[in-house]
């Protein structure tokens, strides 16, 4: 099975089980650009899981660990899961460049310059434009932003260099809305329950791809 590289559909799984992951990213991946894994599914498979879904699929893995701690233990972390097949790593920048670099070197990353719920607007939100300052300086692959706010991805994307891309977590059970999003300036969408917890995951995923593919 081989990914969709015309394709700005990222999901993202957040499942535990290990079978059930790889079923959905084997049913889904026709339509996908890459899968993100996040925590509940390295906890609840292992880290191997990396391994496995870029074998089953052939798709670039984002490894959304968000890491957020001294450029020692980021290194020790990305460096292992860069090992595992990870193409990405998502890393907080509100740490620090030092942090940001300890990632970077080792592999692509993508840098948290705003989040997606609610409560990013009391922290992350007040410290956005140095974030995007930051990710203009370090030119990482992309940064993520919130599919929630497609104002905020509009006002993000007049900011930043323009080789930097945009990922936005979000579309769906959060709220937001693929194609206005994408209008906003995002590259990417970032798609969870909306595809995995549906009651047909590959339909969900293709009803999705057409919505980016008419922006
Ligand atoms: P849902 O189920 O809401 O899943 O479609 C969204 C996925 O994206 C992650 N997420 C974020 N990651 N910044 C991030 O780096 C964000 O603002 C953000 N919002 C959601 C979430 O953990 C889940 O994997």
């Amino acid at each position: 099975m081989s990914g969709n590289n015309e394709s700005r559909l990222i999901l993202a799984l957040d499942v535990y089980e290990r079978e059930r992951a790889l079923k959905i990213a084997e049913q889904t991946a026709e339509y996908l650009w890459a899968i993100k894994v996040n925590w509940p599914l390295i906890i609840g498979s292992g880290l191997g899981i990396v391994t496995e879904l870029k074998d089953a699929t052939g798709l670039p893995i984002i490894a959304d660990l968000k890491l957020a701690d001294i450029p020692n233990t980021n290194r020790l972390i990305a460096s292992r899961v860069f090992e595992a097949g990870a193409d990405y790593i998502i890393a907080h920048g509100f740490v620090g460049s030092d942090s940001v670099r300890a990632v970077m070197e080792l592999g692509k990353t993508i840098i948290v310059v705003e989040m997606s719920h609610p409560g990013a607007k009391e922290f992350i939100q007040p410290a956005t434009d140095k974030l995007v300052e930051l990710a203009n300086r370090l030119e990482p692959f992309g940064v993520i932003a919130p599919a929630t706010r497609p104002e905020r991805v509009a006002y993000i994307r007049s900011r930043l260099n323009s080789e930097v891309k945009i990922l936005t977590p979000g579309v769906g059970a959060q709220g937001g809305k693929a194609g206005e999003v994408l209008k906003a300036g995002a590259d990417y969408i970032i798609v969870g329950r909306s595809i995995y917890a549906s009651e047909n995951p590959r339909e969900s995923a293709r009803r999705l791809y057409e919505e980016t593919m008419e922006v």
